[in-house]
């Protein structure tokens, strides 16, 4: 009996911390972005050697009543892996704060750094729609960001550049990680289009790389309007639902997870049209996530699900499995794909007409 009543209790309290756990769980997202508003990993890394607190608090331009709590935000910030603590040379006790690689890829001035996607996807424009989830199930909105804002997130895109640019380190990232694994992919092409490509910079860099490439990047006219091509790149304006410039390739990133089966089924036809104007074969490049990609990891996994709810709340798309995948292209009238893994939680898919 008394075991029994123990094993009940320690149930209780695990329960009790797993729910508190998740009430809590955007404190690590907030002390995330506290980081960033106050420069954190910038101050410590310009700082070149482990930082001690004393040190950490005199560079940081704060309250002088709130110097005692930045140690606080240093402990959760240490605990979920964004900063560590090393000596601060051999021969002392003394302990700083040094960078992890996560937090160097939230510097200011590296080219990769995701703190402008960081510092939007935190921004109450976009946090405020996951307060209006409940009530989105109730009623007949498109997605929870139109219950909030009473417009699409496309709609509210256009007045807002800073959701636009947000995305262009992730595209350098991933554009740095394709070119150098999936030379291949690009190789033998003679014309490419980046359909969404946003302000270019996938297409810049593709350009760069394969000077031999003819370069399009396609989107909404008020995306792309007064940008600048170069000798092998052009930016093109218009609409993926109408029609799509011919071309011998078309590159899909960060597109069709954005839209659902059925507006994915015209965005390929409307590919496959454009291929088919230069003739037989081409391809297109699809780069997205592709769900349980990563059995087992359970971070990669659980930061998939995060992606697959943040497209229901922003923008009615979806992540989708590799049968999903398989279903909307074959739906398309194209006839083969090739998936490779490469990118972490996304990948390539080449697809086939
Ligand atoms: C999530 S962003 C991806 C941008 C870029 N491909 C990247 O990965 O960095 C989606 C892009 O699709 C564009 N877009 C939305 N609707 C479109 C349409 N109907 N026709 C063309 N582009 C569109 C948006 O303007 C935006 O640049």
């Amino acid at each position: 009996m008394e075991l029994f009543k123990e094993e009940y209790a320690a149930k209780l309290l695990k329960a009790q911390t797993h729910i508190w756990n998740h009430i809590f769980n955007f404190v690590n997202s907030m002390s995330l972005k506290c980081a960033i508003g106050l420069g954190l990993p910038d101050i410590i890394h310009n700082h070149g050697k482990p930082m001690p607190l004393s040190q950490l608090i005199s560079a940081l331009s704060i309250h002088p009543s709130k110097t005692h709590c930045v140690n606080r935000l240093m402990c959760i910030l240490i605990h979920s892996g964004f900063f560590a603590q090393r000596k601060v040379s051999e021969n002392e006790l003394e302990e700083g704060y040094v960078l992890t690689d996560s937090s160097i890829l939230l510097l200011k001035d590296n080219p990769l750094s995701v703190t402008p996607f960081l510092l939007v996807m935190l921004d109450p424009i976009l946090t405020k729609p996951w307060h209006d989830l409940a009530t989105w199930f109730q009623n007949e909105n498109p997605t929870p960001f139109d219950t909030t804002h009473g417009m699409t997130f496309w709609e509210y895109a256009g007045n807002e550049p800073k959701l636009n640019h947000s995305l262009e380190s992730d595209a350098r990232l991933v554009t740095t990680l394709v070119i150098e694994k999936c030379k291949g992919v690009f190789k033998d092409l003679k014309s490419l289009v980046d359909v969404g490509g946003g302000t270019g910079t996938v297409a810049k860099a593709i350009a760069k790389a394969f000077p031999l490439v003819e370069c399009t990047v396609f989107d909404l006219p008020h995306v792309v309007e007064g940008l600048q091509g170069s000798e092998n790149l052009k930016y093109v304006g218009g609409d993926m639902f109408e029609t799509i410039p011919p071309t011998d390739a078309i590159l899909l990133k960060w597109i069709m997870h954005d839209w659902s089966d059925e507006e994915c089924i015209k965005i390929l036809k409307n590919c496959k049209e454009a291929l088919a104007i230069k003739g037989k074969g081409g391809k297109v490049i699809i780069i997205d996530i592709m769900m349980e990609n990563e059995k087992g990891d359970y971070e990669s996994v659980e930061t998939q699900l995060f992606f697959d709810m943040l497209m229901m709340v922003l923008v009615n798309g979806k992540e989708r499995n590799e049968k999903e995948w398989a279903e909307l292209i074959f739906s398309s009238g194209f006839s083969d794909y090739k998936i490779t893994p490469v990118l972490g939680l996304r990948s390539l898919i080449e697809i086939y007409p």
